[in-house]
């Protein structure tokens, strides 16, 4: 008898279960009431009286032993289950950093904020887009030289029909063609977003970088309603002293089209090594929406008017934190973001 217990108590030293079946069945074998550790219990009676004593503290032994291993096996999925093993209640706290908005997101809602109290609402879109949208509804001919302005990537090309091409955006106009299609005037939106140019890395130029673009459509829109528009923002964005400048340029979905500097407001407008020592900075493109534009997305051009600008949210954020290389904004260094705890 005394073998047999040694026998199951060394069993029972070695017992592993790998999920709470298996401890179940081992429950069953060894403190079941037909268990075998009861099925010595019941042989007891038939050890001679002077064994007795030893006997029995060995099978008393065994069963305790027995129920603590099962316990214990129990007790380890129990932890595992809740995770709770090494969560300690009683350590203290320690300081938690908190996270900082991006510079860019803290432009951009600040950009957002003074148009949104202009009346205008936000508009997105895809940034994997179709040729249609992103350059042959913006009055881009098909062969014309100036698709080559952005460096566009390419996902997928089609021969026969550049317009089936897609394309990574390489601006937020994409968007407002997509209302345009969608919506008759008035339509007064401003569509921030990402956009690609397969453009070299450096500090002054990245493959990827931020818009907002605005869009105004009604009855009687006029250059000089841009004009003022965008003399209210840059006096909002950069100061009530900032002054605007607007130079003539081209962009095929606009005419006339401009780009409008500001009087630099590092220098206040005397000449910095930041302005080129010329007191202006450039910050955005606008002009009229050409009336090919217009007709394109289902918009009577003869009843319609609007005036379209676009800026590098980057760009923004520069002029307002002399930021030298816009790698930074991209590349999470948590020593940069840090610095615009305040900002927040
Ligand atoms: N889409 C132009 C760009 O990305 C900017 C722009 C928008 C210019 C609207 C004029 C009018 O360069």
């Amino acid at each position: 008898m005394i073998e047999k217990i040694q026998q199951l108590l060394a069993e029972v030293e070695q017992l592993t279960a790998q999920n709470a079946e298996e401890l179940e069945m081992l429950r069953i074998k060894y403190l079941s009431k037909k268990g075998a550790i009861n099925e010595l219990m019941a042989d007891f009676r038939n050890v001679p009286a002077e064994n007795k004593k030893e006997v029995g503290m060995k099978l008393n032994e065994l069963k305790n032993r027995a129920q603590e291993k099962i316990t214990a096996l129990k007790e380890a999925f129990e932890s595992q289950d809740t995770g709770g093993c090494d969560l300690d209640l009683t350590r203290t706290a320690y300081p938690v950093d908190l996270g900082t908005r991006h510079p860019l997101s803290i432009v951009k809602n600040e950009i957002i904020d003074i148009f949104s109290r202009l009346g205008f609402s936000i508009a997105e879109g895809p940034e994997v887009e179709d040729d249609l949208h992103v350059f042959t509804s913006l009055n881009f001919a098909a062969d014309h030289p100036v698709r080559d302005m952005q460096d566009t990537f390419f996902i997928e090309s089609n021969d026969t029909d550049v317009t089936k091409n897609v394309i990574l955006r390489t601006h937020t106009s994409s968007v407002q063609v997509r209302a345009m299609e969608n919506s008759q005037p008035p339509i007064r939106i401003i569509c921030p977003g990402r956009v690609y140019r397969n453009e070299a890395i450096s500090y002054r130029a990245h493959c990827f970088f931020h818009q907002i673009e605005g869009l105004y459509i009604d009855k009687n829109v006029s250059f000089a309603d841009l004009k003022q528009v965008l003399l209210l923002f840059a006096k909002e964005m950069f100061g009530a002293e900032t002054k605007i400048r607007l130079r003539p340029s081209y962009f095929p979905f606009t005419e006339p089209s401009a780009e409008m500097d500001i009087s630099c407001n590092i220098c206040g407008g005397k000449g910095c090594p930041f302005c080129k020592h010329t007191g202006w900075v450039e910050i955005l493109g606008c002009g009229m929406v050409d009336p090919n534009v217009l007709e394109a997305s289902g918009i009577d051009s003869k009843v319609y008017s609007g005036y379209a600008f676009g800026m590098g949210v980057e760009r923004i954020a520069n002029l307002k934190y002399q930021v030298k290389d816009l790698r930074l904004f991209s590349e999470n260094d948590t020593r940069f973001l840090k610095e615009f705890e305040a900002a927040n």
